[in-house]
């Protein structure tokens, strides 16, 4: 079941069988099925996926999602902003979720997908919190995390990184100690579908010759 989602249906498309091998996306690909494979025996190593944007981050991930969940494991995707903006709603009069009952599916879940990871411009205390919460929580229960995020390799090892979450770096290295981190490599994809959906537009002859042709040949 992959609650707490807010796109659940695209999620839901996203798998190995339509996912290409693209180039500088092996080790993202190979490491997302081990952690399916090895689920169990992985115990809380979670991973993380980093890149440009629209090189199958989300795509992978979520591929990895939808066998856990085909299999029975409660699974959470949600992107950074999403948690954020349903842990800040529960403090409304009106709201229909408790914040208890959001932070403790995140808690509790066999694995918790945190999609565009650092996508926060800044954290507020508040924010700040919720990750260590989250981050703290799920070490203890010895549950994995896996998460997607837009760094470079430069802001990947710039400590000032670290400090994002707290002056200590405390969250940072409890997260990143439980983790195989790589750099996805794989162009951006969306720009590739873009640019062949432009060429087809604007070359459209080349289909249309083709008929031509055969209509000669076959008078
Ligand atoms: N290797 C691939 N094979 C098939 N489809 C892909 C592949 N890589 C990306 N896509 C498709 O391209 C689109 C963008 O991919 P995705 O959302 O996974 O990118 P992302 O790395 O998460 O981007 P962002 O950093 O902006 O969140 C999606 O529709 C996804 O299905
Ligand atoms: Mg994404």
């Amino acid at each position: 079941m992959m609650k707490l989602s807010s796109t659940n249906r695209e999620l839901r498309t996203m798998t190995f069988e339509n996912y290409m091998q693209r180039e500088g996306g092996e080790k993202a690909y190979e490491e997302v099925q081990d952690a399916v494979k090895g689920f169990e025996e992985r115990e809380n190593l979670g991973l993380m996926i980093f890149g440009e944007t629209g090189n199958g981050k989300t795509h992978l991930t979520a591929a990895g999602a939808n066998l856990l969940i085909d299999q029975g494991y409660s699974v959470i995707f949600l992107t950074e902003k999403d948690l954020f903006s349903r842990l800040r709603e529960t403090k409304r009069f009106s709201n229909h979720e408790s914040f208890t009952d959001i932070m403790k599916a995140c808690l509790d879940a066999d694995l918790l997908i945190w999609d565009d990871f650092l996508s926060s411009q800044k954290f507020s205390p508040e924010e700040k919190d919720w990750v260590f919460q989250i981050v703290n929580g799920r070490e203890r229960a010895n549950r994995p995390i896996w998460m997607t995020s837009n760094l470079s390799p430069k802001e990947f090892e710039d400590p000032r990184t670290a400090y994002r979450l707290d002056e200590k770096g405390r969250t940072w290295w409890r997260l990143i100690v439980n983790m195989n981190c790589m750099y996805n490599r794989a162009t951006n994809y969306r720009a590739v579908m873009a640019m062949e959906r432009m060429k087809e537009m604007n070359h459209p002859q080349n289909g249309k010759e083709n008929e031509h042709d055969s209509n000669e040949l076959s008078t």
